[in-house]
């Protein structure tokens, strides 16, 4: 199956997992999911398309019932409370799929027991929870890798790549728009997607931002405005439907982004909209303009419009782009993967914070009404 391998850059890197790093390790990573919510039950499925990689061992929450039946569900073996999940002696890898506020702690512990870390995004709520994170694993000898993976998807990394082998002449800027009414229709349990560490900025950024990172490399410095159309929204679905709760981010962000290499983009992100309109990411090289797919997708491939042209042609369907295990977790399969074979992963934590500082930067600006200067980096060919 295809894993973005593409984006790994061969460079030897240590795979020791801490407390497993003695032993030579072969075979799947065993992987304790902590988090067993929304999104858990789009990363089990996935996870289960790579036998050869990953082998989830165990499954935790908060709500101990909650990770009994997500693990019964999966045929995951284990459902326990998340300590014993972390220092479970099969498991070297956590895949934290908390809220944005409980990612840092869950890392720090996955971490401090010397196990690998992957987290759902952002990575953590500020910049220097995430450089701790960072260096806590550095000093472990263990890895961070983030969510979004949708970079790694077939469809989206053929896309980017057109953006930088000539094939839309030299790049010079980018537009990307998600407006929608908001996520509180249909999440059960949406206040933390309108408390700090969300909002459409941080929850919908991520994939919109680490898409265009990878194909402009680091941003330098931003300017952005917003606004907050509602003091309070009411749950959709679910038990609590109804219920209204308070909103304590701005849910119409509008920035202004340059890189490091010269380029220029436009975000427009909003939960504000009752029209939606999402998946818009196009950008403009001196010969095309390119539209990625979707970069909160794992599917579809992107369309070029050539100067001159009178309409989109579409890029070729990347292989793998039809597979159902190019989903959600995808990035975990490769972290897994990279880990055995000693080579950096894609789906890294220095580019999950440089896109997390990125926001931040952009929610600075927006409050303080000024440019704000992004001082953090990655690599973007390594991660
Ligand atoms: N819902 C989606 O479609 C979606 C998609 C992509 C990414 N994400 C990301 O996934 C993460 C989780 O989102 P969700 O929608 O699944 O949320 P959710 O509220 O449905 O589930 C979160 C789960 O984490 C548990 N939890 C909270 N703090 C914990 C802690 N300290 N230790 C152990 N468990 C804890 C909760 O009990 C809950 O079961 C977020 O970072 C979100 O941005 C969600």
């Amino acid at each position: 199956m295809n894993g973005g391998a593409a984006m790994n850059g061969g460079a030897a890197l240590n795979s020791g997992a801490g407390v497993n790093s003695g032993a030579a390790v072969n075979g799947p990573v065993g992987v304790a999911i902590v988090g067993c919510g929304t999104v858990s039950h789009q990363y089990l499925p996935t996870l289960a398309g790579y036998p050869d990689d990953v082998r989830v061992v165990v499954c935790a929450d908060l709500d101990t019932g909650r990770a009994a039946t997500v693990a019964k569900k999966y045929g995951v073996p284990l459902a326990t409370d998340v300590p014993t999940a972390i220092t479970h002696p099969d498991v070297e890898l956590v895949v934290n799929l908390t809220v944005p506020a409980a990612h840092d702690a869950v890392a720090a512990d996955a971490i401090a027991a010397g196990r690998h870390v992957y987290n759902e995004k952002p990575l953590s709520l500020d910049r220097a929870s995430g450089a701790r994170m960072l260096g806590a694993a550095a000093a472990a000898g263990v890895r961070v890798g983030g969510a979004p993976d949708t970079f790694l998807a077939p469809g989206l990394a053929n896309a980017l790549r057109a953006v930088n082998d000539g094939t839309i002449g030299t790049p010079q800027s980018a537009l990307l728009i998600m407006q929608s009414p908001g996520p509180e229709s249909w999440h059960h349990s949406p206040e933390f997607l309108y408390q700090h560490g969300a909002g459409p900025l941080f929850d919908i950024g991520p994939y919109y931002l680490t898409a265009l990172t990878a194909a402009f490399g680091p941003a330098a410095r931003v300017v952005a405005l917003g606004r907050q159309a509602f003091a309070e929204r009411t749950i959709g679905s679910g038990p609590h439907a109804g219920t209204t709760f308070p909103v304590e981010v701005p849910t119409h962000v509008t920035a202004l982004i340059e890189f490091t290499n010269g380029m220029i983009a436009t975000l427009v992100m909003s939960f504000d909209s009752p029209l939606g309109r999402t998946g818009l990411l196009e950008i403009t090289g001196t010969a095309a303009t390119l539209a990625l797919p979707d970069p909160n997708r794992h599917r579809d491939h992107g369309r070029i419009l050539r100067r001159g042209d009178t309409g989109w042609t579409e890029l070729p369907v990347a292989p793998g782009d039809e597979d159902p295990h190019v989903a959600r977790g995808l990035g975990v399969a490769e972290m897994a993967r990279a880990i055995r074979a000693g080579v950096p992963h894609a789906a890294s934590g220095t580019r999950a914070l440089h896109v997390l500082d990125l926001m931040l930067s952009i929610a600075e600006s927006a409050d303080r009404g000024e440019y704000v200067t992004v001082a953090s980096t990655f690599d973007p060919v390594t991660g």
